[in-house]
């Protein structure tokens, strides 16, 4: 059988990327982070001192940009290169995650993130999380996924995770990051982010990491055991 593609989409900090990996891990598929892109984009764009609605500048920017991941098959781990340096760590930070979804929405920035997602997944065999794998980038994937977790606990995750790098930054301004960037993931006129009609819902707000990766896995071989 083919390798298939899987497609994992859902609202900020909701765990797609920990089970996207999971999935890959167990499937000995490649996991791509496309939020990275995005993240690696903005994180030039700022280092650069680029005003955000300075449309050509950031064309121009677009063209000096080479992105790819190193990925580790053993742990499932990838890492995102910026015309070849690892910055998986720096588009983790606060700066990027505020300005992220403004670039995100920008159609010139789409279109050379998708272009790269497309060339990523020619070789098939790949799980990739994002906003629009499922609708806009592999239409036609074989798998598809819809991931979604009450905001409370989404915020509570992440405030966990920025505590060590940005231990300043209270649970309350999480919060209203991630329903900001919900609101604008949700409402931008290019590839907004919503379910792909043929999805697989997964609610995690009450789920283990294992539990979760259970029923991606029944699912996903529901399906190879249909093709
Ligand atoms: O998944 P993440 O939080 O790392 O994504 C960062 C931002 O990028 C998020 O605000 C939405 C945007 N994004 C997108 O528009 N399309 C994707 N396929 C992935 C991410």
């Amino acid at each position: 059988m083919r390798p298939l593609i899987i497609a994992i989409d859902g609202y900020s900090s909701c765990g797609k990327s920990t089970l996207a990996r999971q999935l890959a891990s167990a499937l000995q598929y490649k996991y791509i982070d496309s939020g990275a892109m995005y993240r690696a984009i903005t994180y030039e764009l700022l280092r650069r001192k680029i005003n955000l609605d300075d449309l050509a500048a950031i064309r121009e920017v677009l063209k000096d940009i080479h992105l790819d991941f190193k990925y580790d098959p053993s742990s499932g781990r990838s890492v995102i290169l910026l015309n070849g340096e690892d910055v998986e760590q720096a588009i983790r930070s606060w700066e990027v995650s505020e300005a992220v979804s403004q670039v995100a929405a920008i159609p010139e920035v789409r279109e050379f993130a998708v272009a790269q997602q497309r060339r990523m997944g020619k070789q098939r065999g790949i799980v990739m999380d994002g906003r629009d794998i499922g609708t806009v980038v592999f239409p036609d994937a074989d798998v598809k996924i819809f991931m979604t977790a009450d905001v409370k606990i989404r915020a509570q995750r992440r405030w966990k995770e920025l505590q060590p790098l940005h231990p300043e930054i209270s649970l309350a301004e999480v919060e209203k990051n991630l329903l900001e960037r919900d609101r604008l993931d949700t409402q931008r006129a290019v590839s907004p982010l919503r379910k792909a009609a043929d999805a697989f819902v997964i609610d995690n707000s009450h789920l283990t990491e294992p539990q979760q990766l259970q029923m991606a896995m029944d699912y996903v071989q529901k399906i190879m055991h249909n093709l």
